[in-house]
This record gives C-alpha cells, structure tokens and sequence, in this order.
C-alpha cells in the first residue's frame, strides 16, 4: 500500500456545497489535487466560475450546480444533478454554512433572548435542513460507489460553548451528532461520514473580526497557538476525511482549532487581554 497515494482520489466524483469561496473553494481544489472531478454548489455562479476555474487548471472536470439549498427541493436538485453531471458520486462535501446576518449582510451577533425565532431559522435552514436534505438525497448515489465518503463541515463551536452564536452553534453539534447516527447507519454500506470541525478560519465569515484589531487579539488569545487558521489548512483536513487515507475512521469530529477546544488548563499561561464585549 502506497501511503501518500492513499491520499488520491484520482477520477472520484466529488460535490462540494459552498465552493464559491473561503473553505469550500479551498476544499474543492484540494480534492481536484487529488484527482477528483468536481460538481461546485452555491448561490453565486460567477464565484463558481472562478472556482471551476482553478480546478480545471488541475486538469479535472468541474460542472456548476448552482442553488439556494434553503428553497425546497434544491438539496435534492443539487445532488441529482451533480451525479448525472459526473456520472456518479462518491464524496461529498457539505460546505455551505451561515452566521445569522443582518439585513446588510453583517452578522447578527446578539444572546438568545435578543434574537428572533427568524434568525434561528435562517441559521438552521442552511446549516442543519440542507444537511439532512442532501445526505438524505446523496445515499442512493454514494451506496453505489466502492469508496464513499460524506465530509460535513462542523465547527469548534459544536462543541464549546459559543455565545452569541447559539444558532450557529446548535447546527453545528446536531451535524456533529448526525455524522455519528450515519457512520453508524451507513457504515455496513461502506458510506463512511464523519464532521470537520474548524476553529477560527480567515474567510469572508470571519471578515468582521479578523479586521477588528482588539477582536481579532481577543480571539487569538483563546487558541493556544495564537493564530487564524487558514482556508487551506481546512482543506487539507478535508481531503484526508474524504480520501482512502481515512478509510477505517468514521463516525469521527475532527477539530482543527489549533488546539482552541483543549480544556482550559492548556491556556494557563497565555495572559488574555479584556473582552471586547465587557460592558
Ligand atoms: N470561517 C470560520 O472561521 C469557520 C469556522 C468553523 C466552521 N466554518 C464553517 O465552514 C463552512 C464554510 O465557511 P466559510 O468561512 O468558508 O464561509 P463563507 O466564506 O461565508 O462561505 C460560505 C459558503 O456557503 C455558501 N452559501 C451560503 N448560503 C448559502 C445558501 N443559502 N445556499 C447555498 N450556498 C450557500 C456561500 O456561497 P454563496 O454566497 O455564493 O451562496 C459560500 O460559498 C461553513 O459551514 C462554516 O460554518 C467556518
């Protein structure tokens, strides 16, 4: 057995959901690295564009599924589309993902009890439906290949306490728990399913505090090695969940949170400077 090659995924049919930009443009030039053909999913198809761009320069086939995975029945119009595009498919990324955001487009960052059962929804609709709605809808083409995999993007907020995001996170852990009752459900299918789970990641979802001087210092001092993780670093992690490189592990959350979800005593020694949220 070839180590590294165990990484490739040399003429896999790939969906990635959110490849237009930040993690999921990442994640979706990895697997094309990897040889993997690509059917690319989001809102925006001139940022698809771009995308297909950079994986067909890796001399794989990308095709555009674009969508809006809170109409009804787009999930499902995504995957079957991608399939019958790629002639199958044997991996997918569930990448797509939202903050509850304000009307312009920054994110509404309040408690529980200042926020509306919209916003909830909102946050859910993308993060948790759209999950389900896909996975739901992938099993019948991913039971059909010898080498399936299901990588959903989770975060550290799944599981740390995260306030002022309680939607958010909520969607996070319920991927986290839905990857788990699949890897079990699934697994004799050989459809292997596990969550990723980053931490703090420069994109444009992070925009809002990675620019905010004080924000972003606070942030830091929480993650152990004191730094953003990049798009890149992500995919990596992406890659491997998806590739034959992974093959025994499922049912897995794997965080990569630059040590961020180590329980407290690991920040012992890190002074932090004062919340920006102090009143
Ligand atoms: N950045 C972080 O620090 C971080 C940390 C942990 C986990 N994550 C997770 O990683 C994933 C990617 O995050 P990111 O930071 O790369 O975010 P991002 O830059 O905001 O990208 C989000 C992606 O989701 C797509 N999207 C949003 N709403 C959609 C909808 N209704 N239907 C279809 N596609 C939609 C966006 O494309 P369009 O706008 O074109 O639709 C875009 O491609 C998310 O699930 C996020 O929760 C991020």
């Amino acid at each position: 057995m070839n180590t590294l090659g165990s990484f490739r995924l040399d003429g896999a049919h790939a969906l990635v959901t959110g490849a237009s930009r930040g993690i999921g443009k990442a994640v979706a030039v990895a697997l094309a690295q990897a040889g993997a053909d690509l059917a690319l999913s989001a809102r925006t198809p001139a940022a698809l564009k771009e995308t297909a761009e950079l994986v067909e320069k890796e001399g794989r086939t990308a095709v555009l599924v674009p969508g809006d995975l809170t109409d009804p029945g787009a999930a499902d119009t995504v995957v079957d589309v991608s399939a019958a595009a790629l002639g199958g498919l044997d991996v997918l990324v569930h990448n797509a993902g939202i903050l509850p955001t304000l009307p312009d487009g920054s994110p509404a960052l309040v408690p529980l009890q200042a926020s509306a059962q919209e916003d909830w929804d909102q946050v859910l609709s993308v993060n948790l439906n759209a999950t389900a709605a896909l996975c739901r809808r992938a099993h019948r083409h991913l039971a059909a290949s010898s080498r399936a995999s299901v990588v959903l993007m989770s975060s550290l907020a799944g599981v740390v306490g995260t306030p002022m995001m309680e939607a958010y996170a909520a969607s996070k852990a319920a991927q986290i728990s839905l990857a788990r009752s699949l890897a079990v459900g699934w697994a004799r299918e050989g459809i292997r399913v596990n969550a990723l789970c980053p931490g703090w990641t420069r994109t444009d979802m992070t925009a809002f505090a990675y620019s905010t001087g004080p924000l972003s210092d606070w942030l830091m001092a929480h993650v152990p090695m004191g730094r953003w993780a990049e798009p890149h670093e992500v995919a990596c992690a992406a890659l491997y969940l998806a590739s034959p490189a992974a093959s025994y592990l499922t049912g897995q959350a794997l965080l990569l949170d630059g040590g961020a979800s180590v329980p407290d005593g690991g920040l012992a020694g890190i002074p932090k400077p004062p919340s920006p949220f102090a009143a």
